[in-house]
């Protein structure tokens, strides 16, 4: 990318949840990342590393625990004002990992896209219909779908009307909390094809959200891995595909299969323990091992890592 400018930034942002009387969940752990205007940042990690926490606390459905969270600028992390609020409704969207159960199955289709609309300030009635018809075009749909309810359709038009519900706003940024992980492998390429062609119309940026590495290759300019609430490593996602460091990433990366067989048969999965780490001297943190290679690693490790990729390992 040519220009980077920062459109997200999320600063040593933490998560906890009350999960009993005493004791608490962190699902974000000090977790700092940028996101540039136009990327499409892939957020990657397995169930429960905190993923739809990271989606849910920067639109603000979560009152982060402490960490600083800014758009274009302005903080969006501490008490919101009701313009504040607007402001973030208005600029970023969520798409929800099922369609299902985050579309009103008491709402038309119409009704659901207009909902965005009226964020717009948009109350005509023909009008919102035009551009509901149009929202519809644009995701594949037909007009005639806009009278009908979320149970009339399949899963990927279902979450067709997700995306063209979060369109409305015309939002400048998509959190897309694995939008595919819950339909048939047959239309997930649909979806993610259907999603990239619009990022590029509208001149969007997206958050991709996956708990799978390869679903995230083939389109995210960066990528971040996720391991129970921290990142673990942040990079170019040619450069953590060709020199994965963090022993997580390499374990996630061991896990996708091969194209060809005969390789695919020898492979060696690799499984992440965290005590391979000693941490009893030094401390990890997120640090850059070159440049926007970031690993979360105690300083030996970072040498040892330099080591590796010197030796191009
Ligand atoms: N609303 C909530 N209340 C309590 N605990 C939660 C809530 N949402 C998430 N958690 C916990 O936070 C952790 C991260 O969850 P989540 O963000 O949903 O992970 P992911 O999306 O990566 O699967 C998990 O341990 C989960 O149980
Ligand atoms: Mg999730």
């Amino acid at each position: 990318m040519d220009k980077k400018e920062k459109i997200l930034e999320i600063k040593d942002l933490c998560m906890d949840f009350q999960s009993g009387r005493k004791e608490k969940v962190r699902a974000l752990n000090h977790v700092t990342l940028d996101i540039y205007k136009g990327e499409n940042f892939g957020l990657v990690g397995e169930s429960g590393c905190g993923k739809t926490t990271l989606g849910r606390t920067v639109i603000r459905l979560y009152n982060p625990t402490s960490g600083e969270i800014l758009f274009n600028g302005k903080s969006i992390s501490g008490k919101l004002t009701k313009s504040d609020r607007d402001y973030i409704t208005s600029n970023l969207a969520m798409i929800f990992q099922d369609p299902i159960s985050s579309l009103n199955p008491r709402m038309t289709v119409e009704e659901i896209i207009s909902e965005g609309l009226k964020i717009r300030g948009m109350k005509d009635p023909a009008q919102c219909r035009e551009v509901v018809n149009n929202l519809l075009n644009r995701v594949g749909l037909l007009p005639e779908h806009a009278t009908r309810y979320p149970h009339e359709f399949s899963g990927g038009q279902r979450q067709r009307i997700g995306i063209a519900r979060a369109l409305a706003v015309k939002p400048s940024f998509i959190i897309a909390d694995e939008p595919v992980s819950a339909l048939d492998v047959s239309i997930q390429a649909q979806v993610i094809n259907l999603l990239m062609d619009i990022k590029k119309e509208m001149d969007l940026t997206i958050l991709f959200i996956a708990h799978n590495l390869a679903v995230v290759k083939y389109f995210s300019d960066r990528i971040g891995v996720m391991y129970f609430g921290t990142l673990v490593e942040l990079a170019d996602a040619d450069e953590l595909y060709d020199h994965p460091l963090h022993p997580y990433t390499k374990s996630l990366l061991s896990a996708i299969p091969l194209p060809d067989p005969l390789r695919e048969k020898d492979k060696q999965r690799l499984y992440y323990d965290p005590a391979v780490h000693d941490y009893s001297t030094h401390q990890p943190r997120l640090q850059e091992v070159r440049p926007g290679h970031f690993v979360y690693a105690s300083d030996p490790e970072v040498e040892q890592y330099r080591k590796e990729l010197e030796q191009g390992k």
